[in-house]
Parts: C-alpha cells; structure tokens; sequence
C-alpha cells in the first residue's frame, strides 16, 4: 500500500485521488481552498459527474482516503505525490503554469525521502524539466525524488468509468525506480490487461497534446463534412457510419455538432499550436480545426437565423448548455455563442439545461432559466437543442409544437426524429441531414 498526496481537488485530482483510493492505497487530496475541503470533509461533492460521490464516499468509510489543506505536511509523509492543480488558458494559448510552480516550490520544500512527484495536470511539452528544475532549487532536505508524467485521458461526465477502465496508461519518467512505483500504483489495470506506455517524460507530455488535439481535428473534420452533406444532399449520419466501419478511421468521435467546447479540446488544441510555434513548427492542421471550431458556432447561429428570420423581439428556447451531457461544466460550450449572438440580435433567450444552468447564469446573466423543456419551449417563437442530453431526445414534439407560439426548431445535436418533425409540421434544420428533412 503506497501512500499518495493528491495537490488540487478539481475534476481531474479528485476523481484519480478517489480512484487510487479505490485500488486500495491510502490517499490524501489536498487543497489551498479552504471551503472546498471542508465541504468534502463533509461529504459535499463539488463538482457534478455521475459515480464521484459513490466513489469517494466508498473509500472514506474504508478509511482510504481522506481530505486536507495541510499541502507541506501531507507532501513530506507521502510516497508519490501527484500535481493535478488547474493549468488555465493564458493570453497567448498557452497554458498557465502559476498553479503548477507554486506546487513544485512547496514540493522542493517539503519533501524529506525518496518521493515520486507525478503531474497528472495537462501541462505544456517540457514541463517536467521546469518542475523538476524548481523542485531541485527548493530542496533544503537534500531529498532524492523522480519526476513522472503521467497524462489523463477522463472525459467529464465518464470520468470514474474512463478512470476505472482506461484505454492505456502513459508513465513518462526520469528512472526505473519511479516505473516500478506507478506501476504498483496501477497494478488492478494492470491485472486487467490495460496496456502500459513506458517512456520519456516529454514523450508522455507530448501523447496527451497529440492526442486531444487530434480527436479535435477528426470532430472538425466531420463537421465540415457535414456542412458539404447539407450543401450536396448527402446524409452524414450515413457517410461517417461507412467511414467508421474502416478499421483505420473508426466510428468514434465522428458525430457532427454545434463544434466541441469543454475544459480540453479548445485549450489543448491552442496550446499544441503555440508550442509547436515555439520551437519553428507549423501545425497547419490543428490550426484549421480550431478555425473550423469557431466557424461551426458561428454556423449555428446562422442556420437559426435562416429558420426564424430576424430573432429581433423574438423568444428562442435554448435546451442544453453544458458543453456535452452528463456534465454541469459550461466552460467553452457552443451554447454560449448561440445565447449570445441571440441576445446581441435583440432576442429573448429562455434557458433550460438538467444541471449546468446556474453556471450559464453566472457567465450569461440576462437568459431566462427554466426548470423543466416544457417550461422553457412555451410561447417560444422557435428551439434550439444544444447540448444532446437523454431527456429530449424523448421529448413529446407534439407537446412541445402546442405550447410554441411558432414550430420552428433547429436540432444541432441531431437527435430529434425527423419523420415526427415533418409530420407535426415544424419548419426545422439540423447538422448534415438536410437531405433527410426534404425527402422523408
Ligand atoms: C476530452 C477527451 O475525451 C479526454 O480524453 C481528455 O482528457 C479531455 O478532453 P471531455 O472534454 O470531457 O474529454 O469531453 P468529450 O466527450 O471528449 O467531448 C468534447 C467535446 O467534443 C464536446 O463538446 C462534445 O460535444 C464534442 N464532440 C465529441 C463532438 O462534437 N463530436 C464527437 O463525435 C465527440
């Protein structure tokens, strides 16, 4: 049993600290915010992703893992120590790196044996030599330490089940000893057959760039294939379904959209251009697909415009505003383009998301929340879809035409029946299925 100190209790910290703990080593999440730690002492979980709670609650009780803002008393106790503190975008795209050299300052502090300190952060190529370099000109003990990078793939809203079951662990590291410490870590998923990538630090670094950024791209990509579906009278549920059944294409993340959003996709992708800027190489492609990004927003907005005409004075339905579902996390969603280019053309926005609309609130004060579609599409004028969550794709169209002032609706998540659309008369547009819509 290893003893691990997790430093930051966000998305990432939490669930890979409360998942640890569940491999059965005795970890302790710390964190300079006060109310946070006190609220999970307390058994309040402060952010929304399904299986968290059980998770952690589960491993309090076993007496596994535990809570603290004691950062240089945990640290100096434990045997690896993880980073996973917030790396926010800075001006230029890349990522900020505050967070990250203040832990490292407290780690050279604070460390009094042998200890693996291991970033789980999403950090910028070369990291680990800053970090290792500051630890270093902190190290009053004299202690001897490794530094490991070892990059999380967790999707928000799947991030305990991608955390359980992951496709691979990547351990990037400056010495055997610190290979056999994570891999002791790790042995559950190593018992179950998950395969482990041992390499260099900055190779590790580099995977989890090359990575996002290109899951980024192949979402960019469909989506503009989709726009040319709608502009030929193809239907791009059916081409990416015969594209992915290519072994070396596969299906997944080939599903059009409004464009991807979340705390990854855009800032990693950012970041894995200007990095490459740094050191004289061009990343054309990535570049065009954050391009693509903005412009697909921008699209969908348009596409209403067309559907609604001028949005002046008009009353619009937005359902969904979390980047995805299964998530409260609004940060960089498609949602907050369409709600603002809304309210810029003069529209009212009615707003209704199962559990990010107090977070859009904060962002976008002037939308109107709802608690429930029903509520939200009465006496609107038109509705948007913008976050593709279980509960309206069951929605009662029927329900929702005969509360509408108009039946207009603009599905960017594909996910409502379009022979149900043309048989209650809705005018109505989506994401590369125009085609659809004028044959059925
Ligand atoms: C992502 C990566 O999946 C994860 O491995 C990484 O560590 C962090 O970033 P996350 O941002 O939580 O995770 O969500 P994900 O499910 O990957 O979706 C990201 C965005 O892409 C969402 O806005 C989603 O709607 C969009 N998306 C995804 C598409 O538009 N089409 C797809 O086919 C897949």
């Amino acid at each position: 049993m290893k003893r691990i100190a997790v430093i930051g209790t966000g998305y990432v910290g939490l669930v890979s600290g409360a998942g640890i703990s569940d491999f059965g080593h005795r970890v302790i999440c710390c964190d300079i915010d006060k109310t946070k730690i006190e609220k999970l002492t307390r058994g309040q979980i402060p952010i929304y992703e399904p299986g968290l709670d059980a998770l952690i609650a589960r491993n309090v009780i076993a007496g596994r893992l535990s809570f603290s803002t004691a950062i240089e008393k945990e640290v100096a106790q434990a045997d690896v120590v993880y980073i996973a503190v917030g790396t926010p975008q800075g001006e230029n795209g890349a990522a900020d790196l505050t967070a990250v050299k203040t832990v490292a300052g407290t780690l050279g502090k604070s460390i009094k044996d042998y200890t693996v300190i291991c970033t789980k952060s999403t950090v910028p190529i070369g990291t680990g030599k800053i970090v290792q370099k500051i630890i270093k000109e902190n190290n009053t003990n004299g202690a001897t330490f490794d530094y490991v990078s070892n990059p999380e793939f967790l999707r928000e809203g799947a991030a305990v089940k991608d955390f359980m079951h992951p496709d691979r662990i990547v351990i990037g590291a400056t010495g055997q000893k610190a290979f056999d410490v994570m891999e002791d870590i790790y042995r559950p998923l190593y018992i179950r057959e998950t395969p482990f990538i041992l390499t260099s630090v900055e190779s590790a670094e580099t995977i989890k760039y090359a990575s996002n950024a290109f899951l980024a791209l192949k979402i960019s990509y469909i989506n503009e294939i989709s726009n040319l579906c709608d502009a030929v009278g193809a239907d791009v549920h059916t081409v990416a379904k015969a594209m992915g059944i290519d072994g070396r294409i596969s299906p997944k993340f080939l599903h059009p959209g409004p464009g991807f959003g979340g705390s990854c996709f855009p800032k990693d992708a950012s970041a894995l251009v200007t990095m490459a800027e740094d050191v004289g190489v061009s990343i054309n492609t990535v570049r065009a697909a954050i391009q693509t990004n903005e412009f697909q927003k921008e699209l969908m907005f348009s596409k209403l415009k067309k559907l609604v005409g001028n949005v002046a004075g008009k009353t619009v339905a937005v359902l969904g505003l979390a980047f995805k579902p299964e998530t409260d996390d609004v940060r960089e969603s498609p949602a907050i383009n369409m709600v603002n280019n809304l309210l810029a053309n003069g529209a009212r926005v009615k707003a209704y998301d199962p559990v990010a609309g107090e977070n859009m609130k904060v962002l976008i004060p002037e939308i109107d929340l709802y608690v429930s579609w029903e509520d939200t599409v009465t006496d609107a004028d038109a509705f948007v879809i913008m976050t593709e969550w279980n509960e309206f794709r069951s929605m009662d169209l029927e329900l929702a035409k005969n509360a509408m002032t108009e039946a207009i609706v603009l599905d960017t998540r594909n996910i409502l029946n379009i022979s149900e659309l043309k048989r209650l008369g809705f005018k109505f547009d989506n994401v590369g299925r125009k085609v659809l819509s004028d044959q059925l």
